[in-house]
């Protein structure tokens, strides 16, 4: 039995000519937790071509979505920025990942901390109402070089608060904080940065990070990764995994290739 299930994209958007977003058909069986990632791809010359995308959609919907870069020569990337409505994908039958709210300690406040691409998993996170019978305040924080990166800001500060079942939970419990680093904007720096000066949660109206009460989810690079682990470990903040849960989780943005 093939380890892929077949899919056909409905919809394609281009956000810059860095990065785009495409939905596709949802074969029944494909069954995984909002937060999890999975192979997809292409067939290339009889062979599949894949690489990990977490699933932006929430596991409830019909359709699977996905945000990835496109990458000059990238074996799969370059191909798959050129994909049109009708075309065929090839999805993996096992999603996983550690980016799930069961393998966080109960908390108060969900930090979600994503850069670029990063931000993928958490559009999955942000719509189960799972998240917010468990937690007070989830925080979606997305970083990125410049404004037109902030992929799905109209659709989470515009659409999300008007959501026919979650726009109540979005609407009290929900916040958004975008960061430019490369371009002016409003809210400007690093996530690392905005952690150690306070001003994010200063600007959110939050008490400082405490492992009493803070969960964290942390999605980028494996700079921003390895960075943020340290500041995290360094306040005390035990790492969860799939068996152990714990006050924060990790896991790379993987379309960064
Ligand atoms: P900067 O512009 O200062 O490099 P990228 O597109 O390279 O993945 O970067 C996305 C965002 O992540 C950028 O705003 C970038 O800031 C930021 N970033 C890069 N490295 C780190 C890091 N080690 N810790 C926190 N943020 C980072």
């Amino acid at each position: 039995m093939s380890a892929f299930l077949e899919a056909k994209v409905l919809s394609v958007h281009h956000w810059t000519d860095r990065l785009f977003s495409f939905t596709t058909t949802r074969d029944p069986a494909l069954r995984f937790s909002n937060g999890h990632f999975t192979m997809i791809g292409l067939m290339v010359d009889g062979k599949p071509l894949l690489r990990a995308y977490s699933i932006v959609s929430p596991n409830y919907e019909e359709h699977l979505e996905f945000l990835s870069i496109k990458v000059e020569d990238g074996p799969l990337t370059s191909r798959l920025k050129n994909i049109q409505v009708g075309d065929s994908i090839i999805v993996g039958k096992k999603p996983t990942g550690t980016l799930l709210i069961d393998y966080l300690l109960p908390g108060k406040n969900l930090y979600l901390l994503s850069t670029g691409t990063g931000v993928a998993p958490f559009l999955s996170v942000i719509r189960d109402p799972d998240t917010y019978e468990k937690f007070e305040k989830v925080i979606l924080v997305h970083g990125v070089r410049e404004v037109k990166e902030l992929a799905y800001q109209d659709y989470l500060t515009k659409e999300l608060p008007k959501h026919e079942f979650l726009g109540d939970m979005i609407s009290q419990q929900f916040l958004y904080y975008p960061t430019v680093t490369r371009e002016n904007y409003h809210q400007m720096g690093r996530i690392t940065d905005l952690i150690e000066n306070h001003e994010l949660t200063k600007n959110l109206g939050l008490p400082e990070f405490d492992p009493k009460n803070d969960r964290v989810m942390i999605c980028g690079s494996n700079a921003m990764i390895k960075d943020l682990k340290h500041l995290f470990e360094a306040r005390g903040f035990k790492e969860g995994n799939t068996t152990i849960p714990g006050d924060f989780v990790i896991e790379k943005a993987f379309a960064d290739q």
